[in-house]
């Protein structure tokens, strides 16, 4: 299992500090083997990750140059970080950013060998339309991507299911992870709306491979409570 946890604007140095070393210490005294990553902002990526990757929620695709509030390759690398978060539905409905650059982003961060959360998902109202409309947009947002980028984890995030407390049902998440894993052989994450009560369900699916937890992941707890679940899991689906 993979299970990510992604803090957006949350959480100071400090406080990541903190998380880290409860999360750092719950992994080795529980002996868990499943990947455990971190995205933490920008400001809190010094550390010295020991059992938990660290991985960045953003990077403009240069090696660095004239890209004024940018953060780009050379910054990263200072910090050992690679592993990126890219197509966050956060970064294309409320940053605007475009298929394109993030297919530029993909295509550079791939390059350098990061390892690559690829986030897709559709708005209610596509949703709302069926299943055809569903694929047709979840399709344009593979544009320019490689899906058979060898550091590739796919996460399939439904916007409207995003810090809502909202999430598909089981059988609609199997589904739709079911025609993903018909596309890429790379790790199938589902995110929106995990926590506690629902991780351990989700992460028992068919072709679900993982979680990305947005505001259930910045209780260290309650994220070390997930990561048992996953551990548990793994007996029971073989892994
Ligand atoms: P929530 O878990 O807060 O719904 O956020 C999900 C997410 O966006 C993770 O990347």
């Amino acid at each position: 299992m993979i299970l990510c946890a992604n803090f957006k604007a949350n959480k100071t140095r400090e406080e990541t500090r903190a998380y880290m070393a409860v999360v750092e210490s719950f992994v080795s005294a529980n002996d868990i083997t499943d990947t455990i990553i971190v995205f933490p902002p920008f400001t809190a990526l010094d550390h010295d990750p020991r059992n938990v990757l660290i991985g960045v929620q953003n990077g403009y695709p240069v090696i660095n140059g004239a890209f004024t509030g940018e953060i780009a390759l050379e910054q990263l690398e200072e910090f050992g970080v690679k592993t990126i978060l890219i197509g966050h539905s956060e970064r294309r409905h409320v940053l605007g950013e475009t298929q394109e650059e993030i297919a530029a982003k993909f295509r550079f961060f791939a390059q350098q060998n990061f390892v690559i959360v690829y986030c897709v998902g559709e708005p209610l109202e596509i949703r709302k339309e069926g299943n055809e409309s569903l694929m047709a947009y979840i399709e344009k947002q593979f544009e320019g991507i490689d899906l058979s980028y060898s550091d590739l984890i796919l996460a399939y995030e439904p916007v409207w299911a995003i810090g809502t407390g909202l999430t598909p049902s089981n059988r609609d998440i199997e589904q739709l992870h079911g025609v993903l894993r018909t596309k890429t052989h790379a790790p199938l994450l589902y995110g929106g709306s995990v926590k506690i009560e629902n991780a351990g369900e989700i992460m028992a699916l068919e072709n679900v491979d993982g979680i990305l937890v947005g505001s259930a992941s910045l209780s260290a707890n309650d994220f070390c409570d997930m990561i048992a679940q996953a551990a548990e899991l793994n007996t029971e689906k073989g892994e």
